[in-house]
């Protein structure tokens, strides 16, 4: 099997002085849920410290395991819930919304795409009363041939061609892949400047996967969206995403452009998500076999985060958080092994601890690519 896979396709180039300040940024953001329990005061450390921005026209891919905190940030950024410390700005400006008029305001630029295609639809109406709903909601009390005209746009824009052929239809006659269009259609329907999906592809079948991820690579590209995808399949990430954030328990342990992230992982963490990609079961498996199990979230370690499974970790990776540490251009991780200062770990050749597995391919995406020849009109995406 190919390890050398092309790079992703870059996204247009955009000009403006508009593009420098990211359309949402995450600063400081926080989360940490109370544990239920009479006079518990202990509290579940879901994320910490977490920093992100996303462009116009930019994918960030959000890639770890289960339980890391990723569909916690994104129902932070979405302002589903409130976060426990940090700051959400859209465009350079506080957003934190204080009421449902602020909130209304908010979710028709910011708008989230479920795991769910299934959970999302409501299954006792049809397509078009969905996607009306949307329209009238968000572009106002559209009627007769304006609202035929919206609805249109809207199926068309997702590729469910000829709309007629799905408008009246109810979710449970629609495939998986359709369902999670609708659901894209319905979230486009506000025009929003931010997608946020959160493993939009998962619970789809492998065959009609890359169809969406193409759909909204088209929708970046075209409407110049900022898309945070979330995903436990770092593959994908390197497909689909400019930048790749890595997550460990919480905190965030290394970024870079997903190229450089994939193909050359600094973080000890990122090297075994690599080297267990696709399948994040066996990372587990690999792990708990290994290096003991993943780390509470209640009492979480001390220090790095990663420390009590990490073949590297001394006595500094016990006591002290490491911060993001440049590690090339556009590059960070947060390890100690790339500090400069006496105390820091040796870090090691990871072959000889995790075993030799190829680095992340995605030659099961590209075989796929070459089966899923663009849009076709009606077929069953
Ligand atoms: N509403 C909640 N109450 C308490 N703990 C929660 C809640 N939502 C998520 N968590 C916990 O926060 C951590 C991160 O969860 P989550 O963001 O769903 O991770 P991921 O999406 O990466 O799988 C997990 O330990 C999870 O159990
Ligand atoms: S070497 Fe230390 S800081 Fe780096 S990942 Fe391992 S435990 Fe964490
Ligand atoms: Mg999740």
């Amino acid at each position: 099997m190919s390890t050398q896979p092309p790079a992703p396709p870059p996204s247009p180039q955009r000009g403006g002085p508009s593009d420098d300040v990211p359309v949402l940024a995450a600063v400081d953001l926080r989360k940490h849920f109370p544990v239920r329990g009479f006079r518990s005061q202990q509290v579940v450390h879901a994320v910490d410290d977490v920093n992100l921005e996303l462009h116009r026209g930019r994918v960030v891919a959000l890639v770890g395991e289960s339980g890391s905190g990723k569909s916690t940030i994104a129902r932070l950024l979405a302002q589903l819930m409130p976060a426990t410390g940090g700051q959400i700005l859209l465009h350079g400006e506080d957003a934190r919304v204080k009421n449902r008029r602020g909130f209304r305001r908010y979710v028709r630029r910011v708008q989230m795409i479920f795991q769910d295609p299934f959970g999302s639809l409501n299954p006792i109406h049809t397509i078009r009363y969905t996607l009306t709903r949307s329209v009238k909601i968000h572009q106002g009390n559209l009627r007769g041939k304006e609202l035929e005209a919206a609805l249109t746009q809207l199926l068309e824009r997702v590729q469910l061609t000829p709309p007629s052929r799905y408008i009246d239809k109810f979710p449970h006659e629609l495939s998986g892949g359709q369902r999670q269009r609708v659901a894209i259609a319905r979230a486009l329907a506000a025009d929003p400047e931010v997608l946020l999906a959160d493993e939009p592809i998962s619970m789809l079948d492998v065959s009609i996967r890359l169809g969406i991820l193409n759909l909204l690579r088209d929708l970046r590209d075209r409407l110049q969206i900022a898309i945070l995808y979330i995903t436990h399949d770092i593959a994908s990430a390197r497909y689909f995403a400019d930048r790749t954030m890595v997550m460990y328990a919480g905190r965030v342990v290394e970024t870079g452009d997903s190229e450089s992230v994939t193909q050359d992982p600094k973080h000890p963490y990122t090297q075994l998500l690599v080297r267990s990609a696709p399948d994040p079961d066996d990372l587990d498996a690999r792990a708990r076999g290994a290096r003991g199990e993943a780390p509470s979230l209640v009492r979480p370690p001390t220090g790095c985060r990663f420390n009590p499974r990490c073949p590297f970790a001394n006595e500094l990776c016990r006591t002290e958080v490491p911060p993001l540490l440049a590690v090339g251009e556009g590059r960070e991780a947060a390890c100690w092994g790339y500090a400069d200062r006496g105390d820091r770990p040796e870090l090691g050749e990871l072959l000889d601890v995790y075993g030799d597995r190829p680095a992340v391919d995605v030659s099961v995406i590209e075989a796929l690519d070459a089966t899923v020849p663009g849009p076709r009109k009606g077929d069953d995406r």
